[in-house]
């Protein structure tokens, strides 16, 4: 740390109750903190706090608004997780697909006895169609993942991507239910917020090809989880990989008997590289609201 700067840790690896939070942060200028922190109004009402710096892209757990209010830098850590976390959606959409983690139990159990024909067989994922929901950097770089397998990418965005960018990816727009009802492969890269939220739904579970796809590595309330254990269980659409869930880390307990998704514990970004590479982002965003200079990456 630069001189002058002291800082106050929370060592343990859960989030401190909001009284204990606002208490520890009185006389403190900045606040680094990770998603399961709420930070709402009473929180940024701390007399004297000018940034708070989410190590994640993003950042749902704050009131932007109260922030920009009260004159609180929001800051997250965008960029330096892309690829890490398109790695991981496309690893989810490829053990779901693969059905790798059945697999894994199926020999570990012992159940292995003689190679079968008929044994474990999943869904092709070269030569499928991919629709990217949310066309921003990760979704983007998830659809030059399914490019290099040869895949056909949809996407549906509210801001149309520019030309350059969709020749690239070799993307086509389309609207929200025409997407799911022609991909083999639906993965979530949107925001969480209030037109988001629910998304995925009975109504848009039951667009879905029965052989689909469902990846999930945005915010799990973008999924309505009932309606998706509802989906998988009576097999209206294949399988899904999540690596979010709505009420986290509670998963809903109709999700944990299904062998036709794969559960994963938010570890999208957690690559050795990556996590210290967000740290880093996040630590210099705060110091340089506290030294008076432009943070590097605000939200808004
Ligand atoms: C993780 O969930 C992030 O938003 O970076």
């Amino acid at each position: 740390m630069p001189p002058g700067v002291t800082v106050d840790y929370n060592e343990s690896d859960h989030a401190l109750p909001k009284d204990e939070l606002i208490k520890r942060l009185q006389g403190k200028g900045g606040l680094v903190c990770h998603i399961i922190s709420a930070i709402d109004d009473e929180v940024l009402s701390v007399p004297g706090l000018k940034v708070v710096s989410n190590v994640a892209v993003g950042y749902n757990n704050i009131d932007v608004a109260a922030a920009k209010r009260r004159g609180v830098v929001v800051t997250n850590t965008p960029d330096v997780l892309t690829e890490t976390t398109a790695d991981f959606a496309f690893t989810l959409l490829m053990a779901a697909a693969r059905r790798v983690v059945e697999a894994d139990r199926y020999v570990r159990a012992g159940q292995w006895k003689a190679w079968k024909w008929d044994l474990l067989w999943g869904a092709d994922i070269h030569g499928k169609t991919l629709g990217v929901v949310g066309f921003g950097r990760i979704g983007r770089a998830v659809a030059r993942r399914g490019l290099g397998f040869g895949m056909k990418v949809l996407y549906y965005d509210t801001v149309r991507a520019d030309a350059a960018a969709e020749r690239e990816l070799n993307a086509r727009p389309v609207d929200m239910d025409t997407l799911l009802r022609e991909s083999d492969f639906v993965t979530l890269h949107t925001l969480l917020s209030a037109d988001t939220r629910h998304l995925i739904n009975e109504r848009t579970l039951r667009l879905m090809k029965k052989t689909a796809i469902l990846v999930n590595a945005a915010r799990g309330p973008v999924v309505d989880e009932a309606a998706l254990v509802r989906a998988l269980s009576e097999k209206w659409i294949a399988g899904a990989g999540l690596d979010v869930f709505e009420e986290e880390p509670a998963v809903h307990p109709g999700l944990l008997p299904l062998d036709n998704v794969t559960l994963a514990p938010h570890i999208a970004s957690a690559s050795n590289e990556t996590r210290i590479a967000m740290a880093t982002l996040a630590v210099r965003n705060w110091l340089a609201v506290l030294e008076g200079k432009p943070a590097l990456s605000p939200v808004s």
